[in-house]
Formats: structure tokens, C-alpha cells, sequence
């Protein structure tokens, strides 16, 4: 239990891999799941899904990108240092079964996210024919990884430098059009491209599963910070979720949610970032 940082590496610019002592969570985590982090006794709750563990040896693997103050406060941490607190895992597991073949698809950091899922359903023998997409090509992250666990790799690239230049989800439905039908989709990332992946495989009529990410504070359903419309009912994603049929999603509204205090947040990095540079950090 005592949350040691074991590992840390830096696999693009602002993005983080941590390894963490915390034998609990590690012996109980599934494919899907995630975990609530406080870096320290003041900070906030970060929710940063599970991307490997161990059980035998007792850690858990983060991946995660320095977007506010909370994730540049954990990103300053280093090895040896220990975190306030690790709460989970949390949220439900993924649904693993023989599909046949199964598309995953993922963005940016969120392509960490995937790997345990891609992999699980490698492990239950279905054919995983993978798409990651960045803005370019060294934020990859983890694509050797998910190269090694899938049948088929596909990449893109916002700008071009590497696999086909486009969305992630524009190359999904141009292998849609050539005749490309998986069994089922999976797909996690920022909630736009989730949103577009979710309206190119209802016209090919490809049931999607997506791994939503909302803003939440508790994690346990008791906050309603995390709630969804889910075929026009609400849901809380930390304890309905993370997944849900990606047709049944209220993607406005989620991605309405999303950015409801973004002035307060950059107000609260640049008071950061500022404070780090009077002390010369
Ligand atoms: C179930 C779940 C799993 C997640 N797993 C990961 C992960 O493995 N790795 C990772 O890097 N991030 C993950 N996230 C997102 C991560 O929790 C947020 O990036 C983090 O809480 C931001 O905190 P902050 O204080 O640093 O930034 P803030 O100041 O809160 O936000 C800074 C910027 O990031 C945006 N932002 C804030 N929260 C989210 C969010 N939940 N999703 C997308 N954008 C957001 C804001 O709109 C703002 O523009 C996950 C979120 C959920 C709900
Ligand atoms: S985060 Fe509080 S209800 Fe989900």
C-alpha cells in the first residue's frame, strides 16, 4: 500500500509512464478499469486508467499527459517519491469474448489505454486489427507494444509523418469502404474523435463500444461530476461505465461537460506554472 513511484519515463514531450508500488490494486485489476490518483494530501482526484500491472510483483502502470495542474504536479514526481493516494481499480472491466474480429481504435495518450484491452481480446482469440492515430508521429506512444499483440497495425498521422495523413477515424472508414468489416468496435481517445468513430460505424452498422473519459471527483457514483445521457437517461460513468455503447452516447453533451471549466483550469495552470518560475522550477 504504499504508492511508491518505482518507475518513471518520459515516452514523448508531456507525456508520462509511472510505474506504482500498490500490490492491492494490481491484484485485483482487469482490462478497462482505472484508478483515482492523488499526488499529494491537498491535490486533486485524477482518474488515469490501468494500462499494465503485476500482481506478483506488485505495481500498477500509468500513462499519462501533462494537461492541467494535477498532471503536472504527479509529471514533477519522481522515483522513490510516494503518492497520497491510489484508490481502485475502478469502474467495470471490459467485455471480453470471441468476437471474431475486433477493430480497436485509439487517439493520442489514449492509445496507452488500449493496449490492455487489445490484448485482452487477443487473449480470448480474436483477430485485433488496430488503428492509432496521433497529431504526429513521435506522440506513437505504445506502438510497438500494440504492434506485437495485433494481427494487423494501422496508423495515421494528423500531419502526414508517418501512415496515412488524416484523422484516425478517416482512415477507419476508408478500410470500412474497401470492404474492411470487423465484428465490433472498440475505441477510446478525446471525446470528438470517439464522436466521429461512433458515426462512421453506425452508417457501416458496426456495433461500437467506447471508453468514455468525463470529468470526475469521486469515483464511486456519489458525486454525479462524471454523469452521461446514455440513450437519454443519465449515467455516471465511474460506476455504469467506463464503456458504453458508443451509438447511445449524448457526445455534445459530453463534450459540452468537458470543457465547462476550461477558464478555471488554464487560469489555475498559468497561477502554476508561474509559481514555478518565481521558485525556478
Ligand atoms: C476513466 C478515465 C480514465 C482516464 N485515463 C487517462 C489516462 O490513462 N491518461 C491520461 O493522460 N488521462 C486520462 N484521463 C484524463 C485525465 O483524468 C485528465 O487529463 C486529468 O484529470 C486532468 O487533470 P488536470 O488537473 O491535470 O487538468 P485540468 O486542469 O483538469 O484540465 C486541463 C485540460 O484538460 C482537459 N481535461 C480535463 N479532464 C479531462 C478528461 N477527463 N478528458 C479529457 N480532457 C480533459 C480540460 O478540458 C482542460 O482543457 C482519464 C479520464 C477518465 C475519466
Ligand atoms: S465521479 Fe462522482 S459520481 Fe462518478
Amino acid at each position: 500500500m504504499s504508492f511508491e513511484i518505482i518507475g518513471k519515463k518520459s515516452l514523448a514531450e508531456g507525456i508520462v509512464e509511472m510505474d506504482v508500488h500498490a500490490p492491492r490494486v494490481a491484484c485485483s485489476a482487469r482490462p478497462g478499469q482505472f484508478v483515482i490518483v492523488m499526488a499529494c494530501e491537498e491535490c486533486e482526484r485524477i482518474p488515469l486508467t490501468l494500462v499494465d500491472w503485476s500482481c506478483r510483483d506488485g505495481w500498477i502502470r500509468l500513462v499519462f499527459q501533462e494537461v492541467g495542474v494535477s498532471t503536472y504536479k504527479l509529471g514533477m514526481m519522481n522515483v522513490g517519491d510516494r503518492l497520497y493516494h491510489v484508490v481502485g481499480p475502478l469502474g467495470n472491466p471490459t467485455h471480453v469474448e470471441k468476437f471474431g474480429v475486433v477493430a480497436v481504435v485509439a487517439g493520442g495518450v489514449a492509445i496507452a489505454a488500449a493496449y490492455p484491452i487489445a490484448r485482452a481480446f487477443r487473449e480470448a482469440g480474436n483477430i485485433v486489427v488496430s488503428f492509432i492515430g496521433a497529431r504526429t508521429s513521435r506522440l506513437l506512444i505504445y506502438r510497438d507494444y500494440i504492434t506485437k499483440i495485433s494481427d494487423e497495425m494501422h496508423i495515421s498521422t494528423d500531419d502526414g509523418s508517418e501512415g496515412f495523413k488524416g484523422f484516425v477515424t478517416q482512415l477507419l472508414e476508408k478500410r470500412f469502404a474497401e470492404g474492411f468489416k470487423p465484428n465490433l468496435v472498440w475505441v477510446v481517445g478525446p471525446a470528438p474523435m470517439m464522436r466521429s468513430c461512433s458515426v462512421v460505424t453506425k452508417r457501416f452498422e458496426i456495433k461500437t463500444i467506447a471508453s468514455l473519459n468525463p470529468i470526475m471527483v469521486c469515483g464511486m457514483g456519489m458525486c454525479g461530476a462524471c454523469r452521461v445521457r446514455i440513450k437519454n437517461e443519465i449515467r455516471f460513468t465511474c460506476v455504469d461505465g467506463p464503456e458504453f455503447d458508443a451509438w447511445d452516447v449524448d457526445w455534445d453533451e459530453l463534450i459540452q461537460r468537458l470543457s465547462a471549466y476550461r477558464e478555471e483550469e488554464s487560469y489555475a495552470l498559468k497561477l502554476f506554472l508561474e509559481s514555478r518560475k518565481v521558485k525556478g522550477g
